[in-house]
């Protein structure tokens, strides 16, 4: 929780930002550091969860790779500081002059998610005498357990390479002169949350497709099993960082490896989800025939999450807060000011008596939050607010004075 002279100072910034806890966010980077050095696992972030700057520039400084999934993501990453041979590419629709870019700037691997795209970047490897290092995104068809627009392991999913191709793709980077192939990727889908089930489930098929290509005289140097694991946004204070441990030891306990192979994992929301929330203020109070409404001004342009998915937020009301210790409680369907009846932060949530003008807190928004905002009614972005440096924030202007 958040103590009075932040709330403070937060209350005295322009709505709706992001509001960066900088020494969670450490925190949880340093310790997903020393457990990935004590299971010998790699570390890519998957830096579409979240791309400022100042994130992506402290996570490389510890030596972690990136997972990207566009040209501008490897530009970008390779910017904040993330050395070419530490960045992936995966994503089933690259451009030719998306593969260009990465080629020519000699990454890691591009994860190629169809036997097409494999002939298109060996067809480029050779027009430009280069060598591209290639490894292949699979299809697993495993249930990840979680919601249908992030699972991506199954075989209806439109990602990876399935069994049925195996032999075709084994026969096409045989041939393929102008590729390196490397290894094989995974990615089975996000906000895991049956951590150690899901997993091992992953890491025992991931062993046995392994055999199948090292049967069959590939070479298999590294085993991406992609990101996944879940956050908890019910309790964001109680489980701040996420059951990094349990996704681990299940990777430790069942993943067969060679000394000299490679095992990578690519988390993007456990890193970043729980050190953001957005801050936005009530605009107005308003009684419907039923509910009670809150207005916000932060909507869902600035974070889609609920109206896309029907995610869950914890919702804060910080000033009441700081009013008294025992306030009175009233169920509000709180919303924000977009016009579509999906823009809706929580329905009949219970929140101590709001008023207009109070600053309220929508919690772990610090993966997919930014990133897929959008300018929807003209609205502006909300800009990222950092824990360090909150006295530099643009400051709220009242109209009435
Ligand atoms: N690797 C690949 C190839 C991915 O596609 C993803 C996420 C990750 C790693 C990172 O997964 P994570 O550790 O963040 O679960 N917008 C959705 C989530 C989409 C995830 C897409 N892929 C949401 O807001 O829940």
């Amino acid at each position: 929780m958040l103590d009075i002279n932040t709330i403070e100072k937060l209350d005295r910034i322009a709505t709706p930002f992001y509001f960066y806890d900088m020494d969670l966010f450490y925190k949880t980077v340093d310790h997903v550091a020393e457990l990935a050095a004590k299971h010998d696992i790699k570390v890519h972030y998957a830096v579409k969860a979240n791309v400022e700057r100042r994130l992506l520039e402290y996570i490389s400084g510890k030596g972690f790779g990136a997972d990207c999934v566009s040209g501008n993501e490897v530009l970008h990453a390779h910017s904040c500081g993330f050395p070419a041979e530490k960045i992936v590419y995966a994503g089933v629709g690259k451009s030719d002059k998306e593969i260009y870019e990465a080629m020519k700037l000699g990454i890691e691997a591009f994860n190629c998610e169809s036997l097409q795209e494999i002939f298109v970047i060996n067809e480029m490897a050779h027009v430009h005498g280069l060598k591209a290092n290639v490894s292949v995104r699979i299809n697993p068809d495993i249930d990840a357990h979680t919601h249908k627009y992030v699972t991506t392991g199954l075989y209806e999913n439109k990602f990876g390479i399935s069994n049925h191709e195996f032999d075709k793709l084994i026969e096409i980077i045989h041939k393929s002169e102008h590729i390196n192939f490397i290894g094989l990727h995974f990615h089975i889908g996000s906000q895991i949350t049956r951590v150690n089930e899901v997993f091992s489930l992953e890491c025992l098929r991931v062993n046995e497709i392994v055999k199948y290509f090292e049967s069959r005289g590939l070479r298999i140097d590294n085993i991406n099993l992609g990101g996944g694991l879940g956050v908890d946004y019910d309790d964001p204070d109680g489980n701040a960082i996420a059951d990094f441990e349990t996704w681990f030891n299940a990777i430790s306990d069942n993943i067969v490896r060679r000394e000299d192979q490679a095992v990578h994992v690519e988390p993007g929301r456990s890193l970043v989800a729980q050190c953001a929330s957005l801050i936005s203020r009530v605009l107005f109070v308003k009684s419907g025939e039923t509910k009670n409404f809150l207005i916000m001004d932060a909507g869902m342009n600035d974070l889609i999450r609920p109206a896309l998915y029907g995610a869950y937020h914890k919702i804060e009301n910080l000033s009441a807060a700081q009013r008294s210790f025992f306030p009175t409680f009233q169920a509000y369907d709180i919303v924000g000011p977009v016009c579509e009846s999906s823009d809706v932060w929580g329905a009949g949530r219970l929140l101590p008596l709001s008023v207009r003008g109070d600053i309220m807190a929508i919690r772990s928004a610090g993966a997919y939050g930014q990133v897929m905002a959008s300018r929807y009614n003209m609205k502006n972005l909300a800009p990222a607010v950092f824990s360090d440096t909150l006295d530099d924030a643009p400051q709220v202007v009242n109209y009435f004075e």
